[in-house]
């Protein structure tokens, strides 16, 4: 029923079954043979394979053909992909200067948003989406621009130059020369941060109906065209509950400071009248040990041994974990570290700026993005339209100025 409070001036009696469900915490929208959750487990699989197998043996573009294609690539069929891959690294020159157009410190994300959404404006060929060439063709240019376009947002906040992609590199190699070569100095990438870069990618790859991912199939549902639907994307993986919860996580650290103060901020989260959350913990669809996170914390703990780091914000990370793990109210509600804990201090690490982390997380999610994209536009699909529960007024008549 629609309770006593509800009218129904909607239409929605009599049209048969109507749910209400708040955060679609239990409505399917689609089916989808790409990535499979299995929350209270901890298992997720990408086209049947465990994530840990993929981060332990392949690649985040091997990983990409997978989940676009469905099948791991023969030897041939990864050389020729990552081969058209890198072609499409390039961005048209004259989107350079679109860059212009943003204040230095704006945050990167929102240059993202806008630039990501422009090459619709340059990639006319990508547009008519009714051919699957097309469509493929639109999925290695998002893969490939994606880093340049990231490497550029970070270069126009620092005001240095933008480096162009070396097409001799790997993905993540080439992603880290761009953000941190210089155009009169030999470029350098250590091949352990690219490794560790290429994980992060990779972890990142797909977590099926996401918020995110969601948002790609709303938008895609109307005909949309992919760089505007991958856009919209990257907006809703902005937010804190989202993929910006890595950027608030080393954030919250920095606000922690010190092991002594850890007491005070684990009481704040579990303080109902207090808004304060410890990011980087807890997960709609985890009620286990995210497998991710597991991966990324033994890739962090590698990265950070490789790399001699000795940060006191890692002391307190660690510390944070461990009181988490052995808290009450952390595990009668089963709030686990996400990957988003771990993935902001490797790549803090690695040398790249809090605001760039979620830039990050939309450079690897972009393959999940796309192949989620292409799934709905390959098969049959309506237009997304989720109806509501009106609480508002019932009808009534205008009343002029004068006698309000
Ligand atoms: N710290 C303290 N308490 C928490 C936290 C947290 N991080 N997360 C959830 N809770 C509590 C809630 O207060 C709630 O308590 P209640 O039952 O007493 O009301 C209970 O746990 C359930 O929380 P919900 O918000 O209902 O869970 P939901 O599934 O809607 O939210 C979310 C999941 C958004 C991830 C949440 O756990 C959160 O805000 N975490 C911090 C942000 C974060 O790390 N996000 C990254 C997600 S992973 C990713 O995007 C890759």
């Amino acid at each position: 029923t629609l309770g006593p409070d509800v009218v129904d001036v909607g239409g929605l009696t009599g049209k048969g079954m109507f749910t209400y469900d708040p955060g679609f915490v239990s409505t399917a929208s689609c089916e989808s043979q790409i990535t499979y959750i299995d929350g209270n487990n901890g298992i997720l699989l990408h086209r049947g394979y465990p994530i840990e197998q993929l981060a332990e043996h392949s690649d985040y573009l091997e990983t990409c053909y997978l989940l676009l294609y469905g099948e791991l690539p023969t030897k041939a069929q990864k050389e020729e992909f990552v081969k058209t891959v890198t072609h499409h690294t390039m961005v048209h020159e004259q989107l350079a200067h679109f860059f212009n157009g943003f204040r230095r410190d704006s945050h990167p994300m929102a240059i993202m948003c806008g630039v990501v959404g422009a090459l619709s404006a340059f990639y006319h060929d990508s547009l008519d989406i009714t051919d699957d060439n097309n469509r493929q063709v639109a999925a290695f240019r998002l893969i490939a621009k994606m880093p340049t376009i990231a490497a550029m947002s970070y270069k126009f906040s620092i005001g240095q130059p933008f480096m162009y992609p070396d097409n001799s590199k790997g993905y993540a190699e080439n992603f880290l020369h761009m953000m941190f070569g210089v155009p009169c100095e030999p470029s350098n990438v250590s091949p352990t941060l690219a490794k560790a870069m290429d994980r992060i990618f990779l972890l990142h790859a797909d977590h099926e109906q996401n918020a995110s991912t969601s948002t790609v199939r709303l938008a895609g549902s109307s005909g949309a065209n992919p760089f505007a639907c991958i856009a919209a994307g990257i907006a809703a993986l902005w937010g804190p509950s989202h993929g910006g919860a890595n950027e608030a996580v080393l954030e919250m650290l920095e606000e922690i400071g010190d092991v002594s103060r850890i007491d005070e901020f684990v009481a704040r989260a579990k303080d109902k009248n207090d808004p304060f959350r410890l990011m980087g913990f807890g997960h709609r669809v985890y009620k286990n040990f995210d497998p991710r996170a597991k991966v990324m914390k033994e890739a962090a703990d590698d990265v950070l041994a490789e790399l001699g780091v000795d940060d006191p914000l890692l002391a307190v990370a660690k510390r944070l974990e461990e009181i988490a793990l052995s808290d009450e109210y952390f595990i009668s509600k089963k709030l686990y570290p996400n990957v988003d804990f771990y993935s902001g201090i490797i790549l803090k690490a690695i040398g790249i700026p809090t605001s760039m982390f979620t830039v990050i997380f939309a450079v690897g999610r972009t393959v999940g993005w796309i192949a989620h994209w292409h799934e709905m536009i390959s098969g049959s699909y309506r237009i997304g339209r989720p109806r509501q529960l009106y609480t508002g007024h019932t009808q009534r008549d205008y009343l002029p100025l004068d006698k309000r």
